[in-house]
């Protein structure tokens, strides 16, 4: 099926690990134009290689999500020297788990709301003037079923992805009359097959690193009807499909890509 991104850019934030990685590679296979929007640049540019090397075009863009000047000099980039933003996709995310009754706790708060909700607020509001200049485009964000259902140690986290969702279908109805979609993906747990595949700023290198093991897997696993845990190229293929002309009439809408774990 060609899903039209032959040619044209598309922003990937947190391009460098995991899910985002994937996802650029993804779009690279598309014959996109895919900018990779970083805090770890270093990281991005191993993405960007294999894009290139696999015959992509593909930059990489070092910006921190949470600031909206670094937000806002990224698009401006992108738009300069790669061309007019036809996709975004928000990826970048970030937890550690942590009681709600931690007293330590708000410090991490700070951060996730941060990463996770300022960042996806900052770049969906910059891409979207050209956006609306053009009539076109398409936003696609990384949410949780933690953000649907809550989550055991990861309240502010959740919070965070449930405001994505929300925000989505807010922003869904204001610009569906300017040709603009924006929807949410949930993935369900996808960890790196190597620690190639995640950056130094992944949190796959943090806390979460421990919930890498096979044994761990396997017990994750069994909580899945499909019984078995995500990889990234599901919820790539998943982003790639919902970012095309191919969904043009699939606007506000959260998707679970999570193996059955959460049927809403
Ligand atoms: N992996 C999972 O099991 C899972 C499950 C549910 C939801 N999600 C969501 O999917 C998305 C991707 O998850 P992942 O596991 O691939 O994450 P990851 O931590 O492996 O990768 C995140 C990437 O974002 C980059 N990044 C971090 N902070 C940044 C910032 N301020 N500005 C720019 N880049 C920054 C990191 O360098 C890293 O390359 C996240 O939004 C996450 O919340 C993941």
């Amino acid at each position: 099926m060609d899903l039209g991104f032959s040619g044209q850019t598309v922003v990937v934030t947190g391009g460098g690990s995991n899910i985002g990685r994937a996802i650029a590679l993804a779009f690279g296979r598309e014959g996109a134009r895919v900018a990779i929007a970083e805090i770890d640049a270093s990281q991005g540019e191993k993405v960007a290689r294999e894009i290139r090397d696999a015959g992509g075009d593909a930059w990489v863009v070092e910006t921190d999500v949470s600031s909206w000047d670094s937000v806002t000099a990224m698009v401006q980039r992108v738009e300069r020297e790669v061309g007019p933003i036809e996709a975004l996709v928000n990826n970048v995310g970030w937890t550690q788990e942590v009681a709600f009754l931690d007293p330590d706790a708000r410090v991490q708060w700070e951060r996730e709301v941060q990463i996770n909700l300022w960042g996806m607020i900052n770049c969906t509001r910059a891409v979207l003037d050209g956006m609306v200049e053009r009539q076109r485009g398409s936003i696609v964000s990384m949410g949780s079923d933690a953000g649907r259902m809550g989550e055991f140690r990861q309240g502010v986290y959740a919070a965070c992805k449930g405001g994505i969702i929300a925000l989505s279908k807010s922003v869904a109805r204001e610009v569906g009359r300017f040709g603009i979609r924006v929807n949410v993906v949930c993935p369900g747990t996808t960890m790196p097959d190597s620690d190639e595949e995640a950056g130094d700023s992944s949190m796959w290198r943090g806390d979460f690193g421990r919930w890498n093991t096979p044994e761990m897997r396997e017990r994750i696993a069994k909580l899945y009807p499909l019984r078995r845990i995500g990889r990234p190229d599901d919820i790539a293929d998943t982003v790639v499909f919902l970012s095309s002309e191919r969904a043009s009439f699939v606007t506000g809408q959260t998707l679970s890509v999570s193996g059955g774990y959460t049927m809403i």
